[in-house]
């Protein structure tokens, strides 16, 4: 049976570290971190998201203002808003919770926010920094990935690593990530999606699989090679009346099925998902001493 990779041990971990940085911080600049975060529209699963994200940023001392929107807002309004904080100091941190609703347009939304504090490492800026190996603010989840593979001394170097799933949020990030001529990363990478004729042809060759597609349960044991190591990134809620709430979270990937053959495995939940939000953490701190440093 696989080594079952404990996402909330290692977030927990992660969090308590920053929360040390923060003091230091605090004595250091006077001030603490102050990170926004925007949620527009009344999508359930990003409600519970971006509450998540708001009782962990004040755990460990930043300064988290929640701000909530009706779904009728106008572009120009939400443009306002980002500008607001733009200029203002006592924010390092700004999260636009995706997706948005329709009329806005994401893309422009997101390149209204000032680089230095994009947290989520979405904006064009960044990401061309990602692909070129710079230091940047990296997109949370991604991050979270390397961060779990860091700590249960996976190294990616030289293996093959294939990724199921093309997303500006997760796929393409994280094969990027792993490409670089860099400690954590170093990997052969294969990003294969749901044009592929059989995915079974890639999935199989993996050393590390990465699973980001949005469909649940959808990896089975056929489809992975003996001791991979297999990283879920799916958040999929399926119809469950068993359940008080009627569904259950499941990953991309079918647990039970695929446990045995595995060498390494993330559950959902307690997996990937909670280190999105502890190097949410992260990059606010990140965002926060860049912006000091450059005012001296
Ligand atoms: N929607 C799903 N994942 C994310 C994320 O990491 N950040 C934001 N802003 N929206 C999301």
């Amino acid at each position: 049976m696989a080594v079952i990779i404990d996402g909330k041990k290692v977030a927990a971990q992660v969090k308590a570290e920053l929360k040390e940085k923060i003091e230091f911080l605090k004595i250091k600049y006077n001030k603490v971190p102050g990170l926004v975060t925007i949620l527009v529209g009344n999508n359930p699963a990003s409600l519970s998201y971006v509450n998540s994200k708001v009782k962990a940023c004040r755990e460990i001392g930043i300064n988290s203002v929640f701000e909530k929107f009706d779904a009728a807002i106008t572009q120009d309004e939400l443009l306002s808003i980002i500008k607001k904080y733009n200029n203002d100091e006592n924010f390092h941190g700004i999260l636009v919770q995706l997706p948005l609703p329709e009329h806005l347009k994401e893309d422009v939304v997101i390149e209204s926010i000032n680089p230095l504090k994009d947290v989520d490492g979405f904006h064009p800026y960044n990401v061309g920094n990602l692909v070129i190996g710079k230091d940047t603010l990296y997109p949370c989840t991604p991050y979270g990935i390397l961060e779990l593979l860091f700590r249960y001394s996976i190294n990616p170097s030289g293996k093959h690593v294939v990724v199921v799933g093309r997303s500006n949020i997760v796929g393409k990030p994280i094969a990027n990530m792993l490409l670089q001529k860099k400690d954590g990363a170093n990997a052969v990478v294969t990003i294969c999606h749901s044009a592929a004729k059989d995915l079974t042809i890639y999935t199989k060759q993996a050393d590390i699989l990465i699973a980001a597609i949005g469909k649940p349960l959808f990896i089975k044991e056929d489809m992975v090679k003996e001791g991979a190591v297999v990283i879920d990134v799916g958040i999929n809620r399926i119809e469950d009346n068993t359940t008080e709430k009627g569904y259950r979270i499941v990953g991309d990937v079918d647990f039970e099925n695929v446990v045995n053959k595995a060498s390494f495995i993330t559950p959902v939940p307690g997996g990937v998902g909670l280190m999105t939000v502890a190097m949410l953490l992260k990059n606010t701190i990140t965002a926060f001493e860049k912006i000091e440093s450059l005012k001296n």
